[in-house]
């Protein structure tokens, strides 16, 4: 940044932690922000979405749903930039946001499928910590 005045250096370096912290939405955000304030209501304790727990819960076997798809990789695979399968054999895009930008930016799908795959998954409902976390880790894929 040598040779730009300070002012227009702060605000490259600003742009550049935006891009870096990921491919932001005004859509999406909003959907995390109505995950975080129902996470919040659930839980006085919560203090934000993690995209650790979001991994660990998007990739483990969970019990209570249906035996053949125990995980959200069972059809999305494990590696979030992959093409994914539903049991059917039909093609399902890649989760990850960089591949897939549109990804959790329409909140009827999102609350639609977040409804029907949880339910296959783990045969209740995900919180909305679940979802919040889920949706930060793939956001940073
Ligand atoms: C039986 C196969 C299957 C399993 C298992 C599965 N999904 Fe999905 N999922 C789909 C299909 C099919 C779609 C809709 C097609 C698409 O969005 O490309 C979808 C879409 C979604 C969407 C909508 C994304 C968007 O674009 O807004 C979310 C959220 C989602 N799944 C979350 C999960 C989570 C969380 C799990 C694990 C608890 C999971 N899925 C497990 C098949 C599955």
């Amino acid at each position: 940044m040598k040779g730009l005045p300070p002012i227009l250096s702060l605000v490259l370096v600003a742009i550049a932690g935006v891009a870096a912290a990921g491919a932001a939405n005004p859509a999406r955000d909003a959907i995390l922000a109505a995950f975080a304030a129902a996470a919040k209501q659930a839980d006085p304790a919560f203090t934000g979405f993690s995209a650790d727990r979001g991994h660990a819960f998007w990739t483990v076997a969970h019990a209570g749903g249906k035996p053949d798809t125990p995980s959200c990789t069972s059809c999305h695979t494990v590696d979030p930039t992959a093409v994914g399968q539903t049991r059917a054999g039909k093609q399902i895009a890649p989760m990850a946001v960089s591949k897939t930008p549109d990804r959790f930016t329409d909140s009827a799908k999102v609350e639609k499928w977040f409804g029907r795959n949880c339910s296959t998954v783990l045969g209740r409902d995900c919180t909305a910590a679940e979802k919040g976390d889920v949706i930060t880790y793939l956001a940073g894929k």
